[in-house]
Order: C-alpha cells, then sequence, then structure tokens
C-alpha cells in the first residue's frame, strides 16, 4: 500500500493538486487524523509493507452517522476527492461515500485477490511468493523425512492464493472454498502421490474452505488407522502480509495509485481503478461492489493433472 500512497500523492502533486493522508483509514477520517502529504513525505516508503497510515476496521463507518461525519471532516478541510486503498469492505465505504456525493476512486488492494474490477490486487503478489518460499522450504523435510505436509494460505472465502500457491508449490491436493472437497478425496489424493512413487506429499489449503488446516487436520487424526497419514500442519497467518512487497507489487501499486490521482482529476469519480489484462482500467463502483470474483477452475483441473 505505501507504493500506491507515494504514487498517489506524488502523481496528484505533479498535477498541481495538495495531498492529505488519513491515518487510520475510515476510523481516522470520523476522528479527523488528517494530515498533510509532501512529495519528500513519501519518500523511501515503497519497499515497506503494510501501510504508513496505519488501517483498522470501523464500525461507526457502516452506519449514515459515520459517513456523514466522514464527509463533514473532508468538506470543513476543503478537500474535494478521496482516494481509497483497500479491498472489498474499504471498496463498499468508498461507494458510500460516492453516494453521498463525494469524488471517490478506490484502488484495489489485499490480498485475497477477490476484488471484481481487476484481474489482480496489490499484495496478493507478494502474499503468494510468500507461501511459496514456505511451501519450498516444507519440501525438504516433507522429501527427506518422507511426511506429508498442510499449508493453510489466508484468502478469506477466497481461494486465489490457494491455487496459486499449490499450483505454483507443485501440490498434491489443493482445497479452496469454491471447490468441494473432502478429506477422504485428499486423503486418496495424497496415497495416490505415494504410489506413484513420490517421497512426500504436501496440501495446500485456502483459509476459508469448509475443510480448512483445522477440520482436515482433526479428521486425518481421528481416522488415522485407516487413511495412513499424519499431517503436520503450517499455518501461515500475518506471516503473509508482511515483508517488503514484490517488485510486482510496487509496480502495480505505483501504477494504480498514480491512475487514481489522474482519473479524480481529470473528472472521473466513483470507480475502483484496476488492472485487466495489460492496461489499467476504471470501473464503476455499481459495476463491481457486491459480485463475486470466479476462481480460474481451468487452472484448478491443471494443478490437479500436473500434481499426478
Ligand atoms: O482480507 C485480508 C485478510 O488478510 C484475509 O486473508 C484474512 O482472513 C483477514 O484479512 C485477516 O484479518 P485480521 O487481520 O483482522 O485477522
Amino acid at each position: 500500500m505505501n507504493a500506491a500512497i507515494r504514487a498517489v500523492t506524488r502523481r496528484a502533486i505533479f498535477r498541481g493538486a495538495e495531498v492529505a493522508g488519513v491515518r487510520r483509514g475510515y476510523a481516522g477520517l470520523i476522528a479527523d487524523e488528517i494530515l498533510p502529504l509532501s512529495a519528500r513525505g513519501v519518500g523511501r516508503i515503497s519497499h515497506l509493507g503494510g501501510t504508513i497510515l496505519g488501517s483498522t476496521r470501523c464500525d461507526e463507518f457502516r452506519t449514515a452517522a459515520g459517513q456523514n461525519k466522514a464527509c463533514a471532516n473532508l468538506s470543513k478541510r476543503n478537500i474535494d476527492a478521496l482516494v481509497v486503498i483497500g479491498g472489498n469492505g474499504s471498496q463498499a465505504g468508498a461507494q458510500a461515500l460516492s453516494q453521498l456525493g463525494l469524488p471517490v476512486a478506490g484502488v484495489a488492494s489485499t490480498i485475497d485477490n477477490d476484488l471484481c474490477g481487476t484481474d489482480l490486487t496489490i499484495g496478493v503478489d507478494t502474499a503468494l511468493n510468500i507461501a511459496l518460499e514456505a511451501i519450498d522450504r516444507l519440501k525438504t523435510t516433507a522429501s527427506s523425512h518422507h511426511r506429508a505436509f498442510l499449508v493453510e494460505v489466508m484468502g478469506r472465502n477466497c481461494g486465489y492464493l490457494g491455487l496459486m500457491a499449490g499450483l505454483a508449490g507443485g501440490a498434491d491436493a489443493i482445497v479452496v472454498p469454491e471447490i468441494e472437497s473432502d478429506p477422504e478425496a485428499v486423503a486418496t489424493e495424497l496415497r495416490d502421490a505415494y504410489d506413484r512413487g513420490k517421497s512426500h506429499a504436501l496440501v495446500v489449503v485456502a483459509e476459508g474452505s469448509s475443510y480448512n488446516a483445522e477440520r482436515l487436520n482433526a479428521y486425518f487424526d481421528q481416522h488415522r488407522d485407516r487413511l495412513r497419514f499424519q499431517l503436520g500442519v503450517t499455518k501461515l497467518g500475518h506471516v503473509q502480509r508482511g515483508g517488503a512487497p514484490t517488485a510486482f507489487d510496487r509496480i502495480l501499486a505505483t501504477r494504480l495509485g498514480a491512475a487514481a490521482s489522474d482519473y479524480l482529476l481529470d473528472g472521473q469519480k466513483g470507480i475502483l481503478v484496476g488492472m485487466q489484462g495489460a492496461q489499467i482500467t476504471a470501473t464503476p463502483f455499481i459495476d463491481m461492489i457486491g459480485r463475486e470474483k470466479p476462481l480460474n477452475s481451468e487452472l484448478f483441473h491443471l494443478a490437479r493433472s500436473l500434481a499426478k
């Protein structure tokens, strides 16, 4: 997100605008925690994960009173446009402000990659690379000790991270919320992998799956004698959201952030800025909020066929 903050700021200043940053997201907007941002002030931040402005969940912002307070704080400071960098919740809030008449541009940013209106969101490439490094490292023990491992990745209700981590990491089984699976099917895939002469077995599970790490592990434990597997479980959790962003993420964030400033300065509003194909695009909130992004099931089947 920092590369996006830098790009929004510098591009807007380059075009003659003044820029302010809001601390702690919508909570800071309601509490009037707004500070001026300068071109120099956003220097040397693109390599840092997270956001220098901070972020928090905010229940008050879901209410009309909270949203009106946020708008009042902006207009009191003569701030006439807002860029919202975030995922589904943030963009739903952005749409609400937009419906109150504020010019808003959203920038697609979440490791879940569950936003419609963009192929990829800021952060997902970094999270994926972290998951992949963990998978590669676990494979060392898995192969040397002939053991089975399960890695759970984040993603909320979206299987994108799990699918891509499994595809890139050569998982023997991938479990995602969008495609029904059960522990017996997973056990069969692992057993088949051994029978085909593999020295290890690896399952990648997306946290939102009905059989997540906890439930799969409990099932395998309960039926250990019959299934003949004990899973070594690693839940990557927030590890995936930390550390330095990849080059891809910094470039994506830079392009989306700069485009958000351009769109607003050119009079386009009520849009999510994303990337579709190789193009930076603006999708009206009305066309993307509340829509579900489908999982690429072709890639799921490709991963399965390559695990054989
Ligand atoms: O939406 C991003 C995400 O990291 C999800 O993948 C995860 O389920 C959730 O946020 C974790 O939220 P929190 O940091 O509040 O526990």
